[in-house]
């Protein structure tokens, strides 16, 4: 019976550590971060949580009834040119694009499963607004060499000088009427100022859609390539940065590229990169890290491959672990009866 009371008060101390000061202490240290919001709900300020659903849904609805063949073709025009969608045989070297480009635009093979789709909407709409990246001048002046030697490829009469105050003319015309219009943003994506209609945008991401394999079916390597490796690379499992750091520097307008992300679930923990990956502003006011707009299921598969990369043998850890209680269970059970054995021998 006394063995059962010792055993009883340290259970009740080893018990009040683990579950009573352990976490009170990592809450104090690493407080709680604010919520994820996979409904992006901050892209329509002036409605609330009804709202906003009812605005999303009103925006799925017009995916899911869009004319697939007018997005077909209106994709085909405008956005094949800089992106590969490898399931619908629109492939160009990925090499090609990073040179024209300065980083690597997303395969939109599987778009609509890796982003949410309503943020895609909106991003399409206005990208910078949506991906929560401020106005920046260096990114426009990052993108007048291309522009002016587009220009150059396609008037082979143009001198250069031409070409640059054209380019500089374009660049300045698409700032100012986006400006006008929405917000004085402007990225990659926004010399070639659409005004789509909403119709438009959603028959673009009706064929998108139409394309796309189930999330379930992405495996979490692919996705976190696809949304990041833009931006960042993953050394640890060999995925290098898709972009030539030169480029990207002033295209972000950041002096240091971006970090690499195989040891980040060590230094951030996985709490923090998911308000952060659903959010960078949360954390870094001002950051030049865009907001990709994962969807719940793709952003729970990127973090989980972060946390794999950095920390490769958690899983053998644990397995370990409940192999450690159970060899330590028996040891006590046979422990207990060799001691009951004797002192019944010593009783005699
Ligand atoms: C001039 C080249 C260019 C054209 C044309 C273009 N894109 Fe892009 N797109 C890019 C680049 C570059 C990025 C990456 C930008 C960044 O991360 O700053 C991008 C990013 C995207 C993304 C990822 C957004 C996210 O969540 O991070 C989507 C979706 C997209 N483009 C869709 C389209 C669609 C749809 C069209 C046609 C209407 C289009 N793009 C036309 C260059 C282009
Ligand atoms: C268009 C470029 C771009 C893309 C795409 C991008 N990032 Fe970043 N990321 C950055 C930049 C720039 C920084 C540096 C931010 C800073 O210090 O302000 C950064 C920083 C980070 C950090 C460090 C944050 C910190 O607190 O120091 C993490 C983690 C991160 N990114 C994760 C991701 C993940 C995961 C993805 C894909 C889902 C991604 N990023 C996509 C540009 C990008």
């Amino acid at each position: 019976m006394k063995n059962f009371k010792i055993l009883a008060v340290l259970i009740v101390f080893v018990g009040f550590t683990y579950w009573g000061i352990e976490p009170y202490a990592h809450h104090v240290f690493h407080p709680k971060a604010p919520p994820v919001d996979f409904a992006f709900s901050d892209l329509y300020p002036t409605l609330d949580k009804d709202g906003v659903e009812a605005e999303r849904n009103r925006i799925k609805g017009l995916i899911a009834n869009a004319d697939i063949a007018v997005g077909t073709a209106t994709y085909r025009d405008l956005c094949a040119p800089c992106h590969i969608m490898e399931n619908t045989g629109i492939v160009m070297s990925a090499q090609d694009l990073i040179t024209t480009y300065g980083l690597l635009p997303p395969d939109l093979s599987n778009a609509t499963s890796i982003y949410d789709e309503v943020f895609l909407f909106e991003a399409i709409k206005d990208f910078s607004s949506a991906a929560l990246i401020a106005p920046h001048t260096a990114r426009q002046n990052a993108l007048l060499p291309t522009e002016a030697e587009a220009l150059i490829e396609a008037h082979p009469n143009m001198t250069q000088e031409e070409a640059q105050e054209t380019a500089n003319q374009k660049v300045q015309k698409a700032v100012t009427s986006y400006a006008e219009k929405i917000q004085a943003n402007f990225t990659t994506m926004t010399p070639y100022v659409y005004a789509f209609t909403e119709e438009q945008i959603a028959s673009i991401l009706g064929f998108l859609k139409s394309q796309a394999k189930p999330i379930a079916e992405i495996d979490a390597k692919s996705i976190a390539v696809n949304a990041c490796a833009r931006c960042h690379s993953f050394k640890y499992d060999k995925v290098a940065l898709q972009a030539s750091v030169d480029r990207l520097k002033p295209y972000l307008g950041v002096d240091a590229p971006p970090p690499d992300l195989s040891m980040m679930i060590r230094s951030k923990g996985a709490d923090y990169l998911n308000t952060f990956i659903n959010n960078p502003q949360k954390h870094l006011l001002g950051t030049a890290m865009p907001r990709v707009g994962l969807s719940k299921e793709a952003q729970e598969k990127v973090v989980e491959y972060i946390d794999q990369i950095g920390d490769p043998k958690k899983g053998e850890r644990g397995r370990m672990g409940v192999v450690f209680v159970i060899y330590f269970l028996l040891l006590s059970v046979l422990a207990y009866m060799w001691k009951h054995n004797e002192f019944e021998e010593i009783g005699k």
